[in-house]
């Protein structure tokens, strides 16, 4: 079997979905299925039907904003909307944003996605498409500084067809760092994360200039220039081929070994190409990485989960003043990588019991009915999902843990 398709922890399926659904936007574009439109009221020509459709579906997806808040937004001058339009006309998923050219960011006032494109890749390609749009804004292509005194912006409204022509790698084209802003719903952290953008603010220019909102968490994002972020998934599937290639010139990761007979493995140095002496003892070193290793990919494969936003940090005693009162024995993800890099887990039971530990706090602390009891149950259905599907590792480090 070529190392092309080894599939390890489902990794190489995952790159391929996601390379399929960038195929599949590039598509829709080229088909006119999907189109991009960026609009503001600051261009007398501006088509309002669509900014007034982009407030629309603001106001639904965000609907913990005032609904005249978001309109005016959307309608304020200084910001324009990237919006991306359906074969109905009808407005698929929105960017509103506000460029800040002297401090070289753009804030993203809201971001949404239609409820009935959501979940398709649509969230992800919007944000990859933004990240060029947010380029061109600062090559100062789509703003003329009509009044430079008074610092107004004029914005030519323009047409995104061709998405091949958006991309310019001139290296004399990139001006100074960008970064992109925003206040993100706590429920959306894991997709801005996915995003590229990061809790981990380093960039402070934002400070003092933007509106702060309740209930959201500052996150940003700094965009590379030479990246053409509408080719992202290709790109990394070169390199992941150019590594695998490399590797293969330089080892033997691509020869297979059949096994007819299973009776004589005993350990991880019995099957044919592990290097290291059977019955050295090497088995158990095998399995103590093997054990960190497996840990360490339900965590993050965990902390990417998107009901997981609960349970990343440990609880706040400032936000949630009783909590420590009612849980006598609190855990989260972060404490639980904490113990795997202390090497504080000696098997796969002490973590599972860990994992689950962590949901019946949440579930005994919240009512049945709220967010937080439900995104407890549906990541324990997640996490014991994973556990099936790696039934072969878990049983193994589950038997052989010290536990
Ligand atoms: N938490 C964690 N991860 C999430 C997520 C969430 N709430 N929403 C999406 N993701 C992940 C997806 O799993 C996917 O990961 P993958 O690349 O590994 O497959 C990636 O982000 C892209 O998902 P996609 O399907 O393209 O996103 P979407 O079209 O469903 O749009 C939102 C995502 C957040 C834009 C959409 O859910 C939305 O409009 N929400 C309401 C408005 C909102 O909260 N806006 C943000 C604050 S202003």
């Amino acid at each position: 079997m070529p190392s092309e398709e080894m599939d390890i922890l489902g990794l190489r399926s995952e790159q391929a979905r996601r390379i399929a659904r960038e195929r599949e936007m590039h598509r829709r574009f080229k088909s006119g299925e999907l189109r991009g439109v960026v609009v503001s009221s600051s261009d007398a020509d501006a088509d309002r039907g669509v900014l007034l459709a982009a407030a629309h579906l603001f106001q639904r997806q965000l609907s913990k904003m005032p609904k005249e808040y978001v309109l005016r937004q959307v309608f304020d001058t200084k910001h324009a909307t990237m919006a991306l339009v359906g074969p109905a006309a009808e407005v698929v998923g929105g960017v509103c944003y506000r460029p800040f050219f002297e401090r070289g960011f753009v804030e993203i006032v809201f971001l949404a996605v239609d409820y009935d494109f959501q979940v398709l890749g649509v969230g992800g390609f919007m944000m990859d498409l933004f990240k060029e749009v947010a380029k061109g804004e600062m090559r100062g292509k789509e703003w003329e500084a009509a009044d430079s005194v008074l610092g107004i912006y004029r914005h030519k409204c323009v047409a995104i067809d061709d998405l091949d022509a958006l991309h310019v790698s001139v290296a004399a084209e990139m001006p100074g760092p960008l970064y992109l802003v925003t206040y993100a719903d706590n429920f959306a952290i894991g997709y801005f994360k996915k995003q590229g953008f990061s809790t981990d603010i380093r960039f402070g220019g934002w400070e003092g200039v933007i509106k702060d909102y309740e209930g959201g968490t500052i996150v940003e994002c700094k965009v590379l220039w030479e990246i053409d972020y509408l080719r992202k998934q290709e790109a990394i599937e070169e390199m992941r081929r150019e590594v695998l290639q490399r590797m293969r010139a330089a080892g033997s990761i691509h020869v297979l070994y059949k096994i007819d007979d299973y009776s004589g493995i005993k350990g991880a140095a019995d099957i044919p190409g592990v290097p290291g002496e059977a019955g050295t003892g090497r088995e158990v070193a095998g399995d103590a990485g093997l054990l960190d290793r497996f840990i360490s990919y339900l965590i993050s494969d965990l902390q990417s989960n998107a009901h997981a936003w609960p349970f990343l940090k440990p609880i706040d005693p400032e936000e949630v003043p009783d909590y420590y009162r009612v849980i006598a024995n609190p855990m989260d993800l972060s404490t639980m990588l904490s113990k795997l890099e202390s090497n504080k887990y000696k098997g796969l039971e002490p973590f599972v019991r860990d994992v689950r530990l962590m949901a019946s706090n949440c579930m005994e602390y919240n009512g049945k009915d709220t967010q937080y009891y439900k995104c407890a149950q549906m990541l324990l259905d997640h996490f014991h999902g994973r556990l099936e599907s790696y039934r072969h590792v878990a049983s193994r480090l589950w038997a052989e843990g010290p536990g």
